[in-house]
Order: structure tokens, then sequence, then C-alpha cells
């Protein structure tokens, strides 16, 4: 029986009635995506006929906020101390001899195009791209595993390229050092894996000597399991669909993008890293795992903030929870709920959020009567709590996200934290919600209506 990675998902998924299966053709240029966009990507798909392949692909599938506690065996009132507890005790991962991912590897006339079934998604895209696929590199100081989603432009043969954002010292530092000395980077892609070893990832690279592997064993419950690769130093998932493997080429660019990406428009068009594959090693009946860029997609990168968001306000104020919301990219909104004991907390809570992440660019402080996850129930608070001149903080022109538009254009970012706490003391009582004694919240309609569907 399969314990970790896609397979091990999709038999979790098709237990839960989760998975829809596609039975008809669909092109990967343009078509396939569609489909996926039309369910927001939050519904996981198995396409079982992709045009012109004989690989099946799988997609929408870590996009569902409520199915990615389901299969990080959590709950939304668990995660938070879940993902902290794992990231405070990550647990050793486990080397074994040999592993389904081994079942085939080809060192030779790697084509990429040819080969895989690599979607194309939007009109402008400057080729197909691998989404969803996770590099693999060695940190050089401590010897751990790092990796990291990035997307890869497929170029012609077994050249595609990476996109390298943000501030990753494994990666960006360790691989401009390799170049002083025109040494090539060995690197692995891995696809095919879990929402656990998704979320393990996505733990940013400044959190200096924490090991992801490690943090996947601890969050998972059990030793993640891993082989050696076939032609790098590097080890990979045992039970993963496919790994890439190959070098960042020291001293050699490709043009990557355009690309529609973060909240739906095309990004910079940039000179970028290139990786060159000199293996391939895939399981038997191997599925190709896509991610359609880059709308909930992102969720996992924003899970992981609300957690490290959480735990950095708790040493403020007495924050109960994080929402990052797929509205604002899974990066650039927070709503935050805290139990305000004094004034100022709610301003304390917008420096602290906006401080924290550069990407960051608005928050909302709310009290822990309001739903962070229901735009009623924010909005109410807005409308209702309150005074701009008072209550909203503007920081002008700070470090935004390289990945938003409006950044992009100015390349500065105002940064706005809106209180929208209640006053403490004696204005508390304007406030005072009007309640129905004994039915708050638990009418059976059905007494009166029976049958009537809730
Ligand atoms: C589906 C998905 C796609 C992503 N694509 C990229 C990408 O193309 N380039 C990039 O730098 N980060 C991308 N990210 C974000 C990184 O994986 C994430 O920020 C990670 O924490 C970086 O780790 P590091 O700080 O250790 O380098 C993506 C995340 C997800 C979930």
């Amino acid at each position: 029986m399969e314990k970790q990675m896609l397979r091990a998902t999709l038999s979790k998924l098709e237990q839960l009635g989760e998975l829809e299966v596609c039975n008809v053709e669909v092109d990967p240029k343009y078509e396939l995506g569609a489909v996926l966009r039309y369910f927001e990507n939050e519904k996981p798909i198995l396409f079982n006929r992709v045009k012109g392949y004989d690989m099946p692909v799988v997609g929408g599938l870590y996009g569902n906020r409520e199915l990615y506690y389901m299969m990080t065996d959590t709950t939304p009132e668990e995660r938070i101390f879940k993902y902290m507890n794992a990231i405070a005790n990550p647990q050793p991962a486990k080397l074994v001899s040999n592993g389904p991912i081994k079942e085939n590897i080809i060192t030779r006339n790697i084509d990429i195009q040819r080969m895989l079934p690599v979607p194309t998604s939007h009109e402008k895209d400057a080729s197909s791209f691998i989404t969803a696929g996770m590099l693999i590199v060695r940190e050089p100081e401590t010897g751990y595993t790092h990796m990291a989603v990035r997307r890869f432009q497929v170029h012609k043969g077994n050249i595609i390229n990476a996109l390298i954002s943000g501030h990753s010292p494994a990666l960006r530092e360790q691989f401009a050092e390799f170049e002083k000395m025109n040494k090539p980077l060995e690197c692995a892609v891995v696809l095919g894996y879990d929402a656990t070893f998704l979320l393990a990832s996505q733990i940013g690279s400044r959190k200096y000597g924490l090991n992801k592997y490690e943090v996947d064993s601890a969050l998972r419950g059990e030793p993640l399991e891993l082989v050696k690769c076939h032609s790098v130093d590097l080890e990979v998932p045992a039970y993963a669909e496919m790994v890439l493997e190959g070098v960042l080429v020291p001293n050699r660019r490709e043009v990557e993008g355009p690309f529609g990406e973060l909240m739906n428009y095309y990004g910079d068009v940039a000179p970028n890293p290139v990786m060159e594959v000199r293996t391939i090693m895939h399981r038997n009946n191997p599925i190709f795992q896509h991610a359609f860029p880059c709308r909930e997609e992102h969720l996992a990168n924003g899970l992981i903030r609300e957690a490290e968001l959480y735990a950095a306000l708790k040493n403020m104020v007495d924050v109960k929870d994080v929402n990052i919301t797929v509205g604002g990219g899974c990066r650039l909104h927070a709503i935050i709920s805290i139990s305000k004991k004094k004034e100022g907390d709610g301003k304390s809570a917008i420096l602290g959020a906006l401080g924290a992440f550069y990407d960051i660019k608005h928050v909302v402080i709310v009290d822990e009567d309001v739903d962070i996850y229901n735009v009623k129930s924010v909005e109410h608070a807005l409308a209702s709590r309150v005074q701009a001149s008072q209550d909203v903080v503007i920081v002008p022109g700070a470090l935004g996200s390289g990945l938003e538009a409006s950044h992009v254009a100015r390349g500065v970012t105002d940064k706005m934290g809106i209180d929208a706490t209640k006053p403490l003391g004696e204005k508390a009582h304007f406030y005072e919600m009007a309640v129905i004694p004994g039915f708050e919240g638990k009418i059976d309609i059905q007494k009166y209506f029976p049958g009537m569907k809730k």
C-alpha cells in the first residue's frame, strides 16, 4: 500500500470522493488549464487522456483549504499549532535502499517537450512550464537537503530554466558562489509529491538551519522515505512519480517568460538560470503533476506563512488566528484576529505583521468575535469599528513583492494596516451585538419546516 506522495494522496482523495477523473481527451495547450481554472484550482482532477502523450496529468490538487487540512491530518483550529510544532521539532527522515521512483531510469536522448505532457496555460506564455516542480539542492554549510517549488520554462531538448525569486541562501547565494568558480550546481526536480511535502517546502530559507525534509517527517508523523538519486549526490522521496536530475549551468542564462502568474498578471521577462537535465527517474505508469498558475495553488505558501505570522505576533499581542487570503494571492493580504487586552494592541499587530514578510501589503486586525474567513463578517468590522484618520496606518515606499504588478510598476510598495478592533473600556458598550437569547447559532429549522434542507 502506498503511504507517501502522490499515489497515497490520490487514494485518499478517492476514498473521500474528492477526486474528479476526466476521460475525455484534453489538449495540454490551454484546454487542460481551462478545465482546472473553471474549478478555481480547488478540485483535484486526473486527466487520463492528454493529447499527444501516454502520460496522465493531475492538477488542482492542493488549492482547497479544507482538503488541505484533511490531507495533512489537521483541523482549522489545530493546524497552526501542528505546523509550528513541526518547525520547532523536526524529526529524522529515512534513507532506504530502493523505491518505486527508481523503476525507470533514462539517461539518453532526453527531450522534455516530447517526453512529458507539460501544459501551456495562457495566451502569451513563452512556452510550456513545469509549475509544480520541487527544486532540490544540497545546503553547503549544513549538508541538509533544501527544497522549494520553482517554475521551469521548457526549452529545447534537455534544457529548462528556473525562476528563483526571494532570498534563498541555499540556492541563490550558493549558485552565485559556484558561478564564480565556473562550477555546475547539482540539482533535482521532484514531481508527484503530497500535501505534507509541499507544506514543508514552503518554509522560507531565512529560517536558516532548518532541514525541510525533517520538518516534513515531523508533519507526517513518520519518517519521509528517501532514496539516493541516480546521477547526483542528492536524496529524493522514494514514492514520488518523477525526478529530473541535472545541474544548474554556471554563467548561462535563458530568457524566462512571459508567464501568466500571481494574480493572473504576466510577470517580468528576464534572463534566468538554466538547468541541464541529465537523467530522468520515474515510476511505472507515471502521472505528471501540474499546478495551474498561479492562483490557489499558492495556498501552501500562505498556510506556512499563517503559522509563521502567528508565531511572530504571539510575542506582541494575544493573537487568535491568521488568514492569508486567496484573493490576495495567498501572499499579499492578511486578516488577523486578536484578543485585545490594551489599547494599542491593534496597531502593534499591524506593525508586527507588515514587518514580518516583505510581501504582506495590506493587513486588517479584528477582534476575536469576527470570522476572519467570512468576507461579510470582516466587512462588518471595517464598516462599524474603523475611523480612517485614527485606525489606518500607511507606510509609504517599502519593499514589496516582486510578483505584484503595482510594485513592479513603481519599484516600491506602500503598506497599509487597518485596525478594525473595538475600543476597550467605557466605550465598549457602543459595540454590543444584539442577540436572540437561547437561539444564537443553534436554531433547529427542521422543527418548524420538516424536511427543509439547512
Ligand atoms: C505552486 C508554487 C509555485 C511556486 N513557484 C515559484 C517560482 O517559480 N519561483 C520561486 O522562487 N518561488 C516559487 N514558489 C514559492 C517558493 O516555493 C517558496 O517561497 C519557498 O518557501 C521558497 O523557499 P526558500 O525561501 O527556502 O528558497 C512557488 C510556490 C508554490 C506553492
